[in-house]
């Protein structure tokens, strides 16, 4: 009998295991570097798909596209006939009965390709949110969890001549152990909402690189240069045409080479965001990119941008296209939102609250305005449960390896009103602060808190994790949630680790544009007077913020919230923007860009 129980056990244990093994060899990789100057084939466009509200897809094995093989036979499924889904785009925004859907949908696309002997090819996905099951051909490939970073396959020995198809199982449901988890105040936008692409590299390709000025330094470069495949020795040169720069370099046995060289360089700052063409060549491959270099740091009590004090003007911003109601993933998206942060007088935006997409980033780089990115690490995180600190640590992975080349971003956020007496959370942050600082050395870190009390007009912060960020960055929001106390230019502070620069990440209060004839004193009406007085109050209380190195409204558009349900105010969405959801200036906004001019 005992014999019997300990083969069960051994059976059970090996079948535990090599589930296991199949789930990793399963997990997407992380996808490479610069992807948009890639030799690549988009696969953007319609596709086909399979809305499965009940999930029964994965049982009907939908990825089989099974056909019917005699007379009596048929299959109830099809990706034949309507509807179809733009890629790249949310699902919600296109279907008017998935406007509130969270759940499964099939996805379905075609391609011909003819890969040649010696090039390998990659399945590129932007992002898809929130999890994804890829299968090629009928063979699933890998999975994905989390909606807002790139992830790719490699489909080199897969890929057959000819015809292919993709399936892609997209879920959308909120996940009690996900990032973000159940409960958020943003809209849920589901889909494959970023670029897909296939992209075609040599045998051994140069996979990753690191280009950015050391810490500290306004001259040298140090870095490293990544390659993959059978080849891993390789003589590397990084080049910077304009400056006749040639750094050359040799990559060790595991393929990764140290780039060091110093130049003159032109800084990119926000009032001259000069970019440089850099050119990573191997033996055998080449790609090339536009990259600034700046230095960030935090000195005593000040945040120094290229050795020079800078005070942040920023707003955040989520990565929602206001006219569209859709999520922003163009160009086009992306200018809408960035264009008007520069109106407002901006030199930061906060791409709040999870890495928004690639263009972004670069166009805000461009534009002259410093990016703060940010993990969807927010709120209610199950930071016991046991898969949460790999989810953590890949996501992590992920969003600083696709932007670490980008001078524009200067803040690395890895959290967002987290709550100390939650289980395991100082533990899981900490280590993640550890990990980040391990893998980009050059910016600063932060965790935003609302860790607070606020009395006797006195403002108290006294989050234990204030101690491992660069910035002490608080979400405040005296005037709307929390009644003032007292004279706004009268408040005194109480920060743990007095002596860090302290930035206000979150300030605000809800109004309806053009609501001006109600009561302009009580908040309950939602007047943009209501709304104005937090903004004039909130730009006198700054000035008794020691060590005050920048502000950030929340937030600069209205934005699509299922939470906020005063249907005569509200109507799903978040008010506290400074522009309404048609783009209209409210009296706020004055108030702040005038602040933003004498600074
Ligand atoms: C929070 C949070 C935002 C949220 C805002 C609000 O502090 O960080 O995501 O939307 O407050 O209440 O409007």
């Amino acid at each position: 009998m005992k014999q019997v129980k300990i083969s069960i056990v051994k059976k059970l244990t090996l079948a535990f295991l090599s589930g296991l093994l199949l789930v990793s060899s399963l997990s997407a990789q992380t996808a490479m570097v610069n992807v948009p100057n890639r030799h690549k084939k988009s696969l953007n466009g319609n596709w086909q798909v399979i809305l499965d509200p009940i999930g029964i897809g994965e049982w009907k094995q939908v990825w089989q596209e099974k056909k019917p093989q005699k007379k009596t036979d048929f299959v109830e499924y099809s990706f034949d006939g309507d509807p179809s889904l733009k890629v790249p785009g949310d699902f919600n925004s296109q279907l008017c009965e998935l406007t509130w859907f969270e759940g499964v949908v099939w996805y379905k696309k075609q391609f011909n390709y003819s890969l040649q002997p010696g090039k390998r090819l990659f399945l590129h996905f932007g992002a898809v949110n929130y999890m994804a099951d890829v299968y090629l051909n009928g063979e699933k490939i890998g999975s994905h969890e989390g909606g807002f970073t790139p992830f790719q396959f490699e489909m080199t020995d897969k890929v057959k001549s000819g015809n292919n198809t993709i399936i892609v199982k997209v879920n959308s449901n909120r996940q009690v152990n996900g990032l973000p988890g159940t409960g958020y105040d943003w809209f849920n936008y589901g889909g494959i909402t970023r670029d897909v692409d296939l992209i075609e590299t040599k045998e051994t390709y140069i996979e990753d690189y690191f280009i950015q000025l050391k810490k500290g330094s306004l001259n040298r470069v140090l870095g490293w240069v990544q390659v993959d495949g059978n080849q891993p020795v390789q003589y590397i040169k990084v080049k910077i045409p304009e400056l006749n720069l040639e750094c050359k370099s040799r990559t060790d046995d595991k393929g990764r080479a140290k780039i060091e060289f110093s130049s003159h360089l032109k800084l990119w700052s926000p009032d001259s965001p000069k970019l440089y063409k850099v050119i990573v060549e191997s033996q055998n491959d080449v790609v090339a990119d536009s990259i600034g270099f700046r230095t960030i740091e935090v000195k005593g009590n000040q945040v120094l941008l290229n050795g020079k004090p800078i005070f942040l003007k920023a707003a955040n911003i989520h990565e929602e296209n206001p006219y569209k109601k859709a999520r922003a993933h163009s160009l086009v998206d992306d200018r809408i939102l960035l264009n008007a942060a520069k109106e407002l007088g901006c030199n930061m935006v906060r791409l709040a609250h999870y890495p928004h997409n690639e263009d972004m980033i670069r166009e805000a780089e461009k534009m002259g305005l410093m990016v703060w990115s940010e993990l969807p690490v927010y709120q209610h995180i199950q930071f016991s449960d046991s898969l949460v600190p790999a989810k953590l640590e890949r996501m992590l992975n992920e969003m600083v390896c696709r932007d670490k080349n980008r001078c524009g971003v200067i803040v690395w956020s890895l959290s967002n009103e987290t709550y100390p007496g939650t289980p395991n959370r100082n533990e899981a942050l900490i280590a993640l602060t550890a990990k980040c600082r391990a893998i980009d050395p050059t910016r600063l870190i932060c965790h935003v808190t609302n860790t607070q009390t606020y009395t006797n007009n006195t403002f108290n912060v006294w989050d234990p994790l204030a101690k491992y960020s660069d910035l002490i960055a608080i979400n405040e929001y005296i005037g709307w949630y929390d009644p003032w106390q007292g004279k706004p230019s009268e408040t005194k502070w109480q920060i743990a680790f007095p002596d860090k620069p302290v930035f206000i990440s979150e300030f605000g209060g809800e109004a309806k544009f053009g609501n001006n004839s109600a009561p302009s004193d009580e908040a309950a009406y939602w007047t943009e007077a209501y709304q104005e007085k937090i903004y004039t109050d909130q730009t006198a209380m700054f000035a008794t913020i020691p060590n005050l190195c920048g502000v950030c409204p929340w937030i600069l558009f209205d934005y699509r919230s299922l939470g906020r349900m005063n249907q005569v105010y509200q109507n799903g969405y978040n008010r506290k923007g400074l522009l309404s959801e048609n783009g209209e200036k409210k009296k706020a906004w004055y108030i702040l860009h005038e602040y933003y001019k004498k600074k």
